[in-house]
């Protein structure tokens, strides 16, 4: 039945956002720009609020506030910590590149999930749910885009390492031919 479908659909969600407010402070923590840092800070606020909304969400069916573990986002968690680690060794812009990258996965798992329970409050006819769904959906929606406008100058001015060397030696190439 859809309506047990969704109660799973938000246990996950709901092990899932826990997840997060134990690992976004580490990601903010390992962030370089002081841009990323608070965006991150500011999206770890929005998640604890996430989980108060799943709470609420919970309430409004009349289902226990239950997680089922979210293995999805704990594999993503994993790899964050991952990318946190090797940042170590990086250079700023490409460790700070690379956390985007692993938060941005974060948000589009997300945004899946969050639309998918949106779409079948819906077809329940529970008003209140999806009023309740749409707004964490359109918070998780913005801190995705806010970290693509985060990343685009910093892609600007990365290092793109290998590309002239190979130039020059294409064009050494081409002179020793002309000789
Ligand atoms: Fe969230």
């Amino acid at each position: 039945m859809l309506r047990e479908l969704l109660v799973e659909e938000l246990r996950d969600l709901y092990h899932a956002e826990g997840q997060l407010v134990k690992a976004l402070p580490k990601m903010a923590k390992a962030a370089k720009s002081p841009k990323l840092k608070e965006a991150i800070q500011r999206h770890l606020t929005e998640t604890e609020g996430h989980v108060e909304r799943l709470q609420k969400a919970f309430e409004l069916l009349g289902e226990k506030q239950k997680a089922k573990p979210c293995k999805g986002m704990m594999g993503i968690v994993e790899e964050g910590r991952e990318v946190i680690e090797e940042g170590k060794r990086r250079d700023e812009i490409d460790a700070d590149l690379a956390l985007i990258g692993a938060a941005q996965r974060v948000e589009h798992y997300e945004i899946a999930a969050y639309g998918t329970a949106r779409a079948m409050a819906e077809r329940l006819g529970e008003d209140r749910l999806v009023r309740l769904l749409s707004q964490t959906l359109q918070e998780e929606e913005n801190a995705d885009q806010k970290l693509t406008k985060i990343a685009e100058p910093m892609l600007r001015e990365s290092e793109t390492g290998g590309e002239e060397e190979e130039d020059e030696e294409m064009e050494m190439e081409e002179e020793e031919e002309e000789v």
